[in-house]
């Protein structure tokens, strides 16, 4: 296997975290300490089917798919419920951020992966990696790495839940002594919800929403929280297909989420029920640690909380979208040091 030059390998060794809505790539600084450099990319890809080429990936990719994609083209979302649904599309995506890093022909990759994961689709992300010109890929599982940037104790053999809700994925893991001891994955997350709202809005308003409008309309208004004043608007919405604006209440979100909320308590019962009493006695003590763009939805630790057996502690606000990419990018930095923690193979 070809080494990528020492120079390279000290600053450019890659942290990649390829989500469902965003791809976020690190190349550490020099130094411990020294802040890592970021490319954080709408996880789209605009494909020319009939000539099998990509056309541009990212905020371009992005752009186009928000006004009109013309008939010739597809926007394609590479990575979908946490799974790579479009193998080409995301090696396109990766190569091209690559090229943006300006780092070493063939990056040495510590890649986040959903704790969650079978061996099928962990083959399948290292083959991508590998394709889009990794030199080597070292896997880490994602909710590990929020865990070691949040500063949490799991080195240590007291088990701690981590729980990360992204677009397409809720990552849920146990962990200890670096490693993830219990680990399962459900796709319930921040696309689920957008889609709860748009099937409010069609059964309710008999309106069709864009999948983007909604996720705005779920961003800026939901909160899951009761409070004295509900009926906040969100007004001038118009339509893409529409000349008509629509105002919508944050009680109206509420509701068209609590729905879909609803089905991630579900999931997160059945996985209390196999965890063992000591595991379960840990974590009703200390409760568990909330990550990823999702958790960033007002009133959902305390609604979710309420159904559950423990309590759930979301990141501090500024940590809580990006400690992945922070912890895989701590991770890369001294491979060494988490040496346990990488999955190998
Ligand atoms: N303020 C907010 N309230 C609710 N949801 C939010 C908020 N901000 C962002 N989100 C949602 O967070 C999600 C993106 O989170 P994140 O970046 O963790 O996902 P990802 O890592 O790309 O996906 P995954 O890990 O599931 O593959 C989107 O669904 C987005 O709508
Ligand atoms: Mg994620």
């Amino acid at each position: 296997m070809a080494e990528v030059p020492v120079v390279g390998r000290l600053a450019k060794r890659l942290a990649v975290d390829f989500g469902s809505s965003r791809v976020r790539i690190a190349y550490p600084g020099p130094r411990s300490g020294t802040p890592p450099g970021l490319i954080d990319l709408p996880a789209i890809v605009l494909v020319d089917r009939a000539h099998n080429r990509v056309v541009a990936v990212g905020k371009e990719a992005e752009e186009v798919a928000a006004t009109t994609v013309p008939p010739s083209l597809s926007a394609v979302r590479p990575m979908q419920r946490g799974v790579i649904a479009e193998p080409d599309a995301a090696q396109a995506m990766l190569a091209a951020m690559w090229r943006l890093s300006k780092g070493p022909m063939r990056p040495s990759v510590i890649a986040g992966v959903a704790a969650g994961a079978n061996t099928a689709e962990r083959l399948l992300l290292i083959g991508v990696l590998l394709g889009a010109g990794a030199g080597r890929v070292r896997l880490l599982p994602r909710p590990l790495a929020a865990g070691y940037a949040l500063g949490l104790p799991i080195a240590g053999s007291r088990p701690k839940m981590i729980i990360d809700i992204g677009a397409g994925l809720v990552d849920v893991a146990v962990c200890a002594l670096n490693q993830v001891i219990y680990a399962r994955s459900f796709p319930y997350a921040g696309d689920w919800f957008d889609e709860g709202v748009v099937r409010y809005i069609r059964r309710e308003r008999g309106e069709q929403l864009p999948r983007e409008l909604a996720q705005r309309v779920k961003c800026e208004l939901g909160d899951l929280a009761v409070t004295e004043n509900q009926q906040r608007t969100f007004s001038s919405i118009r339509l893409t297909h529409h000349t008509s604006y629509m105002n919508i209440s944050a009680d109206e979100v509420r509701t068209a989420l609590l729905h879909s909320v609803e089905r991630v308590s579900e999931e997160l019962n059945a996985i209390w029920l196999d965890l063992d009493a000591r595991t379960r006695d840990a974590i009703i003590a200390d409760g568990a640690t909330l990550v990823g763009g999702s958790a960033q939805m007002k009133g959902l630790a305390d609604h979710l909380g309420q159904s559950l057996e423990y309590a759930l502690h979301p990141a501090p606000e500024t940590e809580i979208a990006t400690a992945t990419i922070a912890g895989l990018s701590q991770v890369a930095h001294s491979p060494a040091r988490f040496a346990t923690a990488l999955e190998t193979k």
